[in-house]
C-alpha cells in the first residue's frame, strides 16, 4: 500500500487472472500456467475508466472482506472487478450500465437502504469533455464552468453526495476521485479555471469528516504531448498533472439508547 498522500500508481491496471468462467482465481503461489488468463479491471478502452490501482489502495485500507461496497457512478465496473479480486461484495449503478452487474440508477436516487455500505467510492463526471451517454440525466453535460457559475453541477453533485451519506453505514469510509478543470478559450491567451476538488471537499465535509486529501499523479500520456505542452506554455496555463483522492468517514451522532423512532 501506498504510505504517504501522493500515489504514483504504474499502470492503468494491475494484473489479476481468471478461470475460463471470468472468476477471479488467486495466483498467490501458483505456477503462471495454473493461474487462468490476465484479467483487467474495468475496461481501459472506457473513456474517463479509473485506474484499478486507486481503488485497489482504498479497498485494502478501509474495508475487510466481504464488505459491502458501493459504485454508485460505476462506467465500466473497475470497482466491482477490484471488489472480486479482494472477495469484497461489490454493488454497481451507473445511468448507461456498459455490462449486466451494473445495474441502471441515477445517483440521486441509489436503490440502496440506508446504512447498508461499508465503503463507497466514487469517480464522477467533472466538466463536459467526455460524452457518457445520451440520458439527459448525465452530470457530465452540466458544465461546472458555465453560465451558472456551476450551480447545475454542484447542485447535482450535493445529491449524489446526500446519498453517499444515507446509504454509508456510520464509522465508515468513503472516497471521491475526482480533478480541476481549466477550459481554454480558443484562439485566445488564458481561459477558465474550475477548482472542481475544493468545491467538492467543501460540501462533502457538510456532511462527513475529512479524513485526507491524497494527490493521485495522472498517467495520461497526452501530457506528453508536445503540441499540448507548447499551448500551456504559450498560453500561460498548467496541464492537470494530478487528481485529487477525497477521503470522508461518516460521523453521525449516535441515537441515545432507548430513543423512541417517529
Ligand atoms: C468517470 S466515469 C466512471 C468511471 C468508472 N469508475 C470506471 O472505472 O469505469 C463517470 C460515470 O458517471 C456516470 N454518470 C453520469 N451521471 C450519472 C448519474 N446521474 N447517475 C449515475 N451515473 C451517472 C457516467 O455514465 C459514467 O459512467
Amino acid at each position: 500500500m501506498f504510505p504517504t498522500t501522493l500515489w504514483e500508481y504504474p499502470s492503468q491496471h494491475y494484473d489479476s487472472w481468471v478461470d475460463e468462467q471470468g472468476r477471479v482465481v488467486k495466483s498467490k503461489g501458483r505456477a503462471p500456467e495454473a493461474r487462468g488468463a490476465l484479467a483487467m479491471q474495468g475496461d481501459k478502452e472506457y473513456a474517463g475508466a479509473t485506474p484499478s490501482w486507486v481503488i485497489w489502495q482504498c479497498l485494502m485500507r478501509y474495508t475487510r472482506v466481504g464488505d459491502t461496497v458501493l459504485d454508485p457512478m460505476c462506467g465500466s465496473g473497475t470497482t466491482l472487478d477490484v471488489c472480486a479480486d479482494l472477495e469484497r461484495r461489490g454493488v454497481g449503478f451507473d445511468l448507461a450500465p456498459s455490462r449486466e452487474d451494473i445495474r441502471q440508477a441515477d445517483a440521486r436516487h441509489v436503490p440502496m437502504p440506508d446504512a447498508s455500505a461499508d465503503f463507497v467510492f466514487i469517480d464522477p463526471p467533472y466538466s463536459t469533455h467526455v460524452e457518457y451517454s445520451d440520458d439527459p440525466r448525465c452530470i457530465g453535460k452540466l458544465d461546472s464552468g458555465g453560465e451558472d457559475g456551476g450551480k447545475a453541477y454542484y447542485g447535482a453533485m450535493e445529491r449524489v453526495i446526500g446519498e453517499i451519506d444515507r446509504v454509508l453505514k456510520n464509522r465508515r469510509y468513503m472516497a471521491l476521485y475526482v480533478s480541476d478543470s481549466f477550459r481554454k478559450r480558443k484562439g485566445k491567451p488564458g481561459g477558465a479555471f474550475m477548482p472542481i476538488g475544493f468545491e467538492l471537499f467543501a460540501r462533502l465535509s457538510q456532511r462527513l469528516k475529512p479524513v485526507d486529501i491524497v494527490c493521485v499523479v495522472r498517467g495520461n500520456r497526452k501530457l506528453e504531448r508536445g503540441n499540448w505542452r507548447k499551448a500551456a506554455e504559450e498560453g500561460n496555463f498548467f496541464l492537470r498533472g494530478f487528481n485529487y483522492l477525497l477521503i470522508m468517514k461518516k460521523e453521525a451522532a449516535d441515537e441515545p439508547r432507548g430513543a423512541a423512532r417517529s
